[in-house]
């Protein structure tokens, strides 16, 4: 079994890790370890764009006032004015290393998205400006001697020695490699798989997030899950999201007999919040006994449309929509995770040397709801701020050391070293292969159904009573990735229904039929920690 010694760790390769790698780099040695191909995160796939106060005829404060609204008062207001502040200057390096955002002529384009009240997203060939920022940031990457990197290598758990962290064990090729390292960070992504209709790809089953609370970090928010109003529904075609933008861009919602319907729930209709459209979508769902709505752009210019959202074209005409002139089934799905791994604005958790950015933290920025677009942005600053703070606790470990677990002493960081450590604990799972996808399949499907859009005390106690039928897995060690991942996505799944609990109002994404009004509390934060009892909310 190998151990590798590094000076810095990231685990999960989207843009904030890479943005951190790129700070970390200058400082010593990164290893950046990714499940699966580097492309495959949240990142890679994100169509409308990032949000940013650069137009002539947008301010920062501006920015910072509809972040702040949209997290519907559960903002943390330090969190959100560094995003606005510093969002520019990140987005200004992306351009200077080469980032292709769309133009009007030779000025930046910006775009609209529901609840911005200015024209402020940047797009990059029309709907694949996630894409055009991973291709900058990967050249930049790997343009930097002192990163590696290491593939299809699925993280087990940190390593914590004396309250800190020294590395992490990962997975890969049915072996466990010891990776330490003097600051590691988590920059997992999302865990949108942990809901059978998702826009997440399949990476994104939360393991940053269980991790880290294994190890004792705190989690905050856990009942702040966003989901995305417009999502492909058609039979055989994947879970294909429907950018915002296409709302933006004058996209209609209609019910099954094509009448619009958004305006009889809000003012701002199609661009409303997130929340209100999804929930909407979900009534006239129930009220015309459908399984979806329409999205309808045929009204707008096909040339524009084909220019606009080039890659919502192509992928939609594959199954058989032209959205030039067909209008579109679409209904919800789970998006973003508001809640994850607390942190600082350096992107520090409360465990000494592990740090967390990008979805798998929560810094507060988002409230108990996500502004559009927002979430690029993050990735950037707080990647960029995470790299810095880790940077900076790398140099307070003595140098030249890592901790050893297997002695107590230190080795030399340019030290690979074959050890005999085993994979800790010997409750190895027997579980068989069909039985731990059937376990993902049905934790998946009571989500969406019991934990989803909108939930009650019954639905959240009913879905509870069923977690914790599984809950002995939480106590198996795993040598597979779809083990882990499975223990992790239940682990994610107790933290949301049990926050969702805890929350008795409705704030944000969280929705209770039961509590339709913001309760008296409403103002705190709930968060999630391990004990020697088990998961305390508090
Ligand atoms: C979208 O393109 O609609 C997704 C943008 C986001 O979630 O911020």
């Amino acid at each position: 079994m190998q151990s590798i010694a590094t000076d810095f760790l990231i685990i999960g390769s989207g843009i904030a890790g890479l943005r951190a790698a790129m700070e970390l780099a200058k400082h010593g040695n990164v290893l950046v370890v990714t499940k699966d191909l580097p492309t495959e995160s949240s990142t890679e796939y994100a169509q409308g764009g990032v949000a940013v106060a650069l137009s002539d005829e947008d301010e920062v404060g501006i920015h910072f006032e509809d972040t702040i609204k949209a997290g519907d008062g559960l903002c943390r207001e330090d969190a959100v004015k560094v995003l606005v502040e510093e969002g520019p200057a990140r987005i200004l390096d992306l351009i200077d290393w080469g980032a292709e955002f769309d133009k009007e002529g030779t000025k930046l384009a910006f775009t609209m998205e529901a609840a911005h009240t200015k024209r402020r997203i940047l797009h990059a060939h029309g709907d694949s400006t996630g894409r055009e920022l991973m291709r900058v940031l990967t050249n930049k990457v790997a343009s930097l001697s002192t990163v590696r990197r290491l593939q299809f290598s699925t993280a087990v758990d940190l390593i914590i020695q004396d309250g800190s962290c020294g590395g992490a064990y990962v997975l890969k090729d049915n072996e466990i490699i010891t990776i330490y390292a003097k600051a590691t960070l988590l920059s997992t992504g999302g865990a949108g798989q942990v809901y059978s209709r998702t826009t997440n790809p399949a990476v994104a089953t939360g393991d940053g997030m269980a991790i880290a609370y294994r190890a004792g970090a705190v989690l905050e928010d856990m009942e702040f899950v966003q989901f995305h109003p417009t999502v492909l529904f058609a039979p055989s075609a994947p879970q294909f999201l429907l950018s915002e933008a296409m709302r933006g861009e004058g996209a209609v919602l209609r019910n099954i007999f094509k009448e619009s319907f958004m305006k009889n729930y809000h003012p701002d209709a199609e661009l409303a919040p997130r929340d209100v459209v999804s929930r909407a979508i979900i009534s006239e769902m129930v009220r015309t006994s459908s399984n979806h709505v329409f999205l309808d752009l045929t009204h707008r210019d096909a040339e524009f449309v084909k220019n606009r959202f080039p890659r919502i074209y192509s992928t939609c005409l594959q199954y058989d929509l032209n959205i030039t002139k067909d209008m579109i089934p679409v209904s919800p799905a789970a998006h973003y995770m508001m809640g994850g791994v607390k942190t600082d604005i350096n992107g520090a958790t409360n465990i000494k040397g592990l740090y967390a950015a990008g979805e798998v933290a929560c810094t507060g920025v988002h409230g108990a709801n996500r502004l559009a677009s927002n979430s690029l942005l993050e990735g950037l600053v707080y990647g960029y701020r995470a790299g810095v703070a880790a940077a900076q606790q790398g140099a307070e470990v003595r140098e030249g050391t890592v901790p050893d677990l297997r002695t107590g002493s230190s080795i030399a960081l340019s030290e690979v070293v074959e050890s005999g450590l085993s994979l800790r604990g010997s409750n190895l799972s027997n579980l068989r292969s069909s039985e731990l996808e059937e376990i993902r399949t049905s934790l998946r499907r009571l989500m969406w159904d019991r934990v989803g859009i909108i939930r009650c005390g019954e639905s959240l106690n009913d879905a509870m009573k069923n977690l914790l039928k599984w809950k002995y897995i939480l106590d198996m060690d795993f040598n597979t990735r779809r083990g882990l991942e499975l223990k992790n996505m239940l682990t994610v799944a107790f933290m949301i229904t049990e926050s969702a609990l805890a929350r008795k109002g409705s704030v944000g994404a969280h929705y209770r039929s039961d509590f339709k009004e913001k309760d008296e509390n409403w103002q705190r934060h709930i968060s999630v920690v391990k004990t020697s009892e088990g998961m305390k909310v508090s």
